[in-house]
């Protein structure tokens, strides 16, 4: 296990361009060998938060630009990764959006708040398990709101009684039971699963969902990094930095049934496309 003053080997993190993932990626720019960062823009709209995170430390630092909202754009994120480096030791799933004012159906027909928040992450990391090293661990930014939704699996993608705050909320009681459940699938390789949830902190998105308020991005990022090194078994949840337990939705076996369903049916073909290639 790593301690917070180790260095990394590869890094994958997603949500780079901004907020938490741009803070965490300051840091990791100067404790890792290779640090790849993935933000929905193409290259040239990220120059500049770029040129900021190479500036900040020695790792060879590449983009992928993948706009989670399509699912196509994930499986060619994770070809680019697979072919950029052949093993990675820390891949964090930290990109999100708030919920839109009005209900977003993506092109692939997927609510949007659960297709970025919840399903891309859960792809990308199904198409980059093959290439995690041996002590690999895979950090899930989830959040304390998790528990302000229920499930609702006849109605996932919220059809009826939408609101901004439900869609998010949803997404991440996704976000933590998924977390949960890979580290249960996992369980027979030498990786860990970490979830956590970063505390308040003033970012877009926060600042979208509930004004400006909350730390630095800087806490959120040391909280990240905290669950990429922290000694707690694989399948943990974290906020404020300890092992706490999910909502209750997150535990409930037939909820977890139903979510693993779930994935395989909206997740098979496009993890089966990216595996072909
Ligand atoms: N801020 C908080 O208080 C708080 C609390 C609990 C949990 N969280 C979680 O922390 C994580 C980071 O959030 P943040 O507050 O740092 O928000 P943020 O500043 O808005 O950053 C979100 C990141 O996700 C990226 N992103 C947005 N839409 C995307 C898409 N369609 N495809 C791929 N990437 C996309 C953003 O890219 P662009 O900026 O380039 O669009 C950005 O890099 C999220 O998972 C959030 O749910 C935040």
């Amino acid at each position: 296990m790593k301690t917070a003053g180790q260095r990394f080997g590869t890094v994958v993190l997603t949500g780079a361009t901004s907020g938490i993932g741009e803070a965490t990626a300051h840091r990791l720019a100067a404790i890792s060998e290779t640090l790849i960062v993935l933000g929905p823009e193409p290259e040239e709209g990220a120059r500049r938060v770029l040129t900021q995170i190479r500036g900040a430390g020695p790792a060879e630092v590449h983009y992928v630009g993948a706009d989670f909202t399509h699912l196509s754009d994930v499986v060619e994120a994770a070809r680019w990764i697979r072919s950029l480096v052949s093993t990675i030791d820390l891949l964090i799933n930290d990109a999100g959006v708030p919920g839109a004012a009005q209900r977003v159906v993506t092109m692939d027909g997927f609510e949007r708040t659960l297709q970025v928040n919840a399903l891309a992450p859960a792809l990308l990391t199904r198409l980059l398990v093959p290439s995690l090293a041996e002590g690999a661990r895979i950090v899930n930014v989830g959040s304390s709101a998790h528990r302000l939704e229920r499930f609702h699996f006849d109605d996932i993608d919220l059809e009826h009684g939408y609101s901004p705050v439900a869609a998010y909320a949803r997404a991440k009681l996704a976000m933590v039971t998924w977390s949960s459940l890979l580290a249960e699938e996992l369980r027979s390789m030498p990786v860990s699963v970490v979830a956590l949830c970063p505390g308040l902190n003033d970012t877009p998105l926060s600042a979208a969902m509930t004004g400006r308020i909350g730390g630095p991005p800087a806490r959120g990022a040391a909280r990240v990094l905290h669950a990429a090194v922290a000694d707690v078994r694989s399948g943990s949840y974290l906020e404020d930095d300890h092992v706490v337990s999910p909502s209750a939705d997150a535990t409930d076996p037939s909820n977890r049934k139903q979510l693993t369903a779930l994935y395989w049916d909206r997740l098979l073909r496009f993890a089966a496309a990216g595996r072909e290639r």
